[in-house]
């Protein structure tokens, strides 16, 4: 999967490259809900460069993007409450991401648990604030909030994931829906 520029256009950002329908357009495409599928297999800011190895992984790390363009989308548009909404997505992916990690990297005995750990609680930690905020009625907390998360998030993949695909295989990872990962978060 090649890499989508921020600025393209939406149809753009919304296609998926080397599909086999992409050379010969069916109804199908026309349909809103074959761009919702294509947003979620070719979620906007993702490259293969950020891939950890493990699908499972991946696919958490993709709802993160596709969860920014939600929200991208929804402040455009000042929709309070698709913000609201998507703020409390974001915490429960953030909480059950990160935990689905941590799991895998303490099953792997990965060396560096305690550090990439401390970096999903100083992140956990502003979400949290900056949701705190919002939902106690001062909406410009929520502003750049995509951004954060966007920037945040590739960084982090980069910088602190890709440190732990060579310890981490796909025994180690809890194969469990992100939700109920978020809720054994909060526990
Ligand atoms: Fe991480």
């Amino acid at each position: 999967m090649s890499q989508t520029s921020s600025t393209a256009t939406p149809s753009a950002v919304l296609s998926v490259p080397n599909s086999p329908h992409q050379t010969a357009p069916t109804p199908l495409q026309e349909q809103p809900q074959r761009k919702d599928v294509d947003m979620v297999l070719n979620p906007p800011e993702w490259s293969d460069e950020m891939s950890v190895g493990n699908s499972i992984l991946d696919a958490d790390h993709q709802s993160f993007l596709v969860l920014t363009r939600l929200l991208f989308e929804s402040q455009k548009h000042h929709n309070q409450l698709v913000i609201l909404s998507a703020i409390h997505m974001l915490e429960e992916y953030v909480g059950g991401h990160f935990l689905r990690e941590e799991k895998a990297m303490k099953a792997a005995k990965y060396p560096q648990l305690a550090a990439h750990t401390l970096k999903h609680g100083q992140f956990r930690a502003r979400v949290k604030a900056i949701a705190e905020v919002y939902k106690s009625g001062t909406l410009s907390a929520a502003d750049g909030l995509a951004e954060i998360v966007q920037d945040w998030l590739r960084q982090h993949v980069l910088d602190e994931d890709k440190l732990y695909v060579k310890w981490i295989s796909d025994i180690h990872v809890d194969t469990r829906p992100l939700g109920i990962l978020a809720l054994e978060a909060q526990g």
